[in-house]
């Protein structure tokens, strides 16, 4: 089968109405991923020597994220919708090319893997011109039903075309086709609109073929597999399969989950060996974590690197540019945008890490902010080795703290503190004493009013009335 060329053509032409959205379907993500691009990798998976996408008119975005996937990928444009068939028609010149095996994926069914694309070339590679891909949905409503005769799949009637009876079948169609190449375009000119939408089906591909004396099977699979997104709530579905197929490949790669059904992956999620998740955690896009780190409660992940052994959170939020060096700790309620924590060193609770960098060993204390943004540009913040920031301090960006330097609580910095230096940029405590909360000062003000005694209510004395 190897030496088959194979043409892979993907539909992302479709508007996706019922999905409600401005953004088009096939761009809509699951794990942080688009589904496009989650089609794209598992047709990738099946080696075509080229790729089509199908797009509207109008859709650079779709076509921008198919290049940014497969650089080589060729993009089509479909000038009208008018159907599945009339899609795959529109990559007609990368059809002309000849290849063996012609894959039709839909870009609204992203769980699909590469390993079911392959049986599909594989069962043309065996005399087949029609293989489609079929399932057994919990809801077939929506799908379009595998007529069978025998072994051999005689028709797909789509839901709004088929009989009572037809309806009752419960194998449908996942959407995902192979065609011989070199009878795809015969088939595909003969399929015709005379249907309840008025469109051209690529499912007709199946009646076209039997009525020219070639042979169509259906291949089955999981539902999981061929989930067709069309709505927000199928979307949702989607969603939570890939999340579990990214908790179990985590899992199985040895990382600890305490509650693996709180914790939100992304595709692109890299873990080392024995990271520990505890519950709750999210990790958006491009979060790697490295041997044995710790990622507590309720964190927030995204674009951010984790090193080896160190401990994020409870409650931490690592924007995108955060880089913990290993063995570092970034305590509760801190928050890390675009800097680099050194090996060893300690961000403490509350603090805001913006734009900058901490040196190894270095301890900020709780509090403390970089104040990265003066209304109009960022500016960076570094502290160097070993420094110690005290609590509440204010550093005032573009700021360096020196290695070794010692910053007093609660100081606003605004000039470099030079290495082995203590810097105070705080007002002095003042002790004003004899002071009292009604005179509002220890000094006693020359015309202050004098007290005025208020009579004390006679209190009542207390008889101990004995029970009669
Ligand atoms: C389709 C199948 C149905 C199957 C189901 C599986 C047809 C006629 N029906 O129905 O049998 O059970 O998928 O999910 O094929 N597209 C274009 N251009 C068009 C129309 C669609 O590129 O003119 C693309 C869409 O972007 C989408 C894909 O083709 O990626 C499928 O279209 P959609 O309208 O979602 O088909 P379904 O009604 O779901
Ligand atoms: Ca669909």
């Amino acid at each position: 089968m190897s030496k088959r060329t194979c043409l892979a053509i993907v539909l992302a032409a479709g508007e996706g109405t019922r999905m409600r959205s401005a953004l088009p379907k096939v761009l809509h993500p699951i794990a942080g991923r688009s589904m496009l691009a989650h089609v794209l990798t598992a047709v990738r998976g099946a080696h075509p020597n080229a790729t089509a996408v199908v797009v509207g008119p109008g859709m650079e975005t779709v076509a921008g994220e198919a290049e940014r996937t497969v650089p080589d990928a060729h993009v089509f444009v479909q000038a009208e919708r008018r159907g599945t068939a009339d899609a795959v028609i529109a990559a007609r010149a990368a059809i002309a090319k000849g290849a063996d095996d012609i894959l039709v994926v839909f870009g609204d069914t992203p769980l699909v893997s590469a390993a079911t694309l392959k049986r599909l070339r594989d069962a043309i590679a065996h005399n087949v011109s029609v293989a489609v891909l079929g399932f057994r949905p919990a809801n077939p409503t929506g799908y379009g039903r595998l007529v069978m005769n025998g072994h051999r799949l005689v028709a797909i009637r789509e839901e709004r075309d088929a009989s009572d009876i037809e309806r009752r079948i419960d194998l449908c169609n996942g959407g995902l086709m192979a065609l011989r190449g070199e009878v795809a375009l015969d088939i595909l000119g003969r399929i015709g609109n005379k249907n309840a939408k008025g469109e051209f089906y690529l499912t007709d591909a199946v009646s076209v073929a039997d009525g020219m004396a070639l042979e169509a099977v259906a291949l089955e699979t999981t539902e999981d597999e061929v989930r067709g997104i069309n709505t927000k709530a199928q979307l949702a579905e989607a969603e939570d399969v890939m999340q579990w197929r990214l908790r179990d490949a985590a899992m199985e790669a040895g990382v600890t989950m305490v509650a693996p059904e709180t914790v939100y992956l992304s595709a692109d999620t890299k873990f080392g060996r024995d990271v520990t998740v505890e519950p709750n955690v999210v990790f958006g896009p491009g979060v790697t974590v490295d041997d044995n780190a710790v990622i507590r409660a309720f964190s927030h992940l995204e674009g951010a690197h984790v090193g080896k052994g160190a401990s994020v959170g409870p409650f931490a939020r690592l924007r995108p540019g955060a880089r913990l060096g290993a063995k570092s700790r970034v305590g509760n309620f801190v928050e890390v945008k675009e800097a680099e924590i050194g090996e060893g060193a300690k961000v403490n609770h509350l603090a805001y890490i913006g734009d900058g960098r901490v040196g190894d060993g270095a301890n900020i204390g709780a509090g403390t902010i970089f104040c990265n943004y003066d209304g109009k540009a960022k500016h960076r913040t570094e502290i160097g080795k070993g420094a110690f920031i005290g609590s509440n301090s204010a550093l005032v960006a573009p700021v360096k703290v020196g290695a070794n330097a010692y910053v007093g609580s609660g100081s606003v910095i605004t000039d470099d503190v030079p290495a082995g230096a203590l810097a105070l940029g705080r007002g002095r405590q003042v002790n004003k004493p004899g002071w009292t909360p009604s005179n509002g000062s220890s000094a006693k003000p020359k015309s202050a009013p004098a007290k005025k005694s208020l009579p004390k209510p006679a209190l009542k004395k207390k008889t101990a009335k004995k029970k009669s």
